[in-house]
């Protein structure tokens, strides 16, 4: 397939995608989350479930990062700050459309981020219901 011809199967799986309820779907996102899936043994995510885990409040972390939210505020559509104020691009897929598209990225992140606070790894499900809400709104 030349690179134009993939953009243009790109484009149309996305719009396909898109009939189904995603805000922007993504052939590497997809990918990401089959993995998961396959992982947790499990054919389909919850956003409810990542949204909890989001806003949740945790006490076996690092005590100066109870929540996801401490970084990505509670509204995933906007900005964050890193702890020493560098500005972090919104969760939400709608808003910062190549977010958990590179895999090298997003297991980065979620090993960093899920050991800061909640004091251990993210399992497979966790990471597909966080994936999941954040590519729903
Ligand atoms: C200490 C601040 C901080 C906290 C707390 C935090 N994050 Fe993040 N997160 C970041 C930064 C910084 C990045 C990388 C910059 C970027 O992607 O814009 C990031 C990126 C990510 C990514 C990669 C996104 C992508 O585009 O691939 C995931 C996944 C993620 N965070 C999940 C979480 C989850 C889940 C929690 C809560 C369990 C959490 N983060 C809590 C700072 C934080």
């Amino acid at each position: 397939m030349n690179k134009q011809t993939g953009i243009l199967a790109l484009t149309l799986a996305a719009g396909v995608l898109g009939l189904a309820g995603y805000a922007v779907a993504n052939a590497s996102r997809d990918a990401i989350l089959q993995g998961y899936a396959q992982q947790a043994g499990v054919s389909s995510f919850s956003a409810a479930a990542g949204k909890a885990m989001f806003l949740s409040t945790n006490t076996t972390g690092k005590p100066e990062t109870p929540s996801c939210t401490t970084c990505h505020t509670s509204d995933p559509t906007a900005a964050g700050k890193t702890r020493v104020g560098k500005p972090i691009d919104p969760m939400a897929v709608s808003r910062t459309p190549d977010r958990f598209t590179d895999p090298a990225k997003v297991e980065k992140w979620f090993r960093r981020n899920c050991k800061s606070v909640l004091g251990r790894e993210c399992t497979p499900q966790e990471k597909g219901d966080f994936i999941t809400y954040m590519s729903s709104i």
